[in-house]
């Protein structure tokens, strides 16, 4: 498997297409429902078994100068549970640390969240409700000690 960052229209369009089939068509939200403000200038990954098909996908950005959120996690369904997603949150976490972050930030699907907790992040608290059925939990990670910093 390989970890690549998304360059040519193509690419973008497979990995849109990935993240609103896995995160908003089986809640029948409409195409163009999955992006957001802030793709331009985000950093995206997307895990590539051949060619550039990514089989799943993942993105960061900065809140402010040391704090990182990660977003828009999602595995097509038939490689879930075969180690892509912690492939592509490595990719993410080291461009986060490269970049300066002292922690990482994000909003857990509950179903997800132990996912999360394997990965090093810990709840801080129930977060929103998206689509009036999945709640989130806001979760995060520290880099680097309080002396580190
Ligand atoms: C959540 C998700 C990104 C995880 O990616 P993945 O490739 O399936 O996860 P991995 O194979 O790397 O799993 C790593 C570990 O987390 C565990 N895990 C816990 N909850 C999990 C979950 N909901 N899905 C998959 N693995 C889960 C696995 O058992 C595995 O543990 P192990 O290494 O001890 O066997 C992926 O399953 C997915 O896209 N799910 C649907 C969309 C979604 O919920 N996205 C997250 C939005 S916040």
């Amino acid at each position: 498997m390989k970890v690549l960052v998304p360059s040519s229209e193509e690419d973008f369009q497979r990995y849109y297409e990935l993240r609103w089939k896995i995160l908003r068509k089986p809640w029948n939200q409409p195409l163009g429902s999955e992006l957001n403000d802030l793709d331009c200038t985000s950093y995206h990954v997307m895990i590539c078994e051949k060619d550039r098909i990514p089989i799943g996908i993942g993105r960061l950005h900065f809140n402010d100068t040391h704090e990182a959120q990660i977003r828009y996690m999602a595995v097509d369904d038939e490689y879930q549970g075969k180690g892509v997603g912690t492939l592509i949150m490595d990719a993410l976490e080291k461009r986060a640390k490269e970049k300066g972050a002292y922690n990482i930030i994000l909003n857990a699907r509950e179903i997800a969240v132990s996912f999360y907790t394997k990965n090093g992040y810990k709840i801080e608290k129930k977060s929103y409700l998206l689509f009036n059925d999945i709640q989130h939990y806001k979760m995060r990670k520290l880099l680097k000690n309080l002396s580190e910093m």
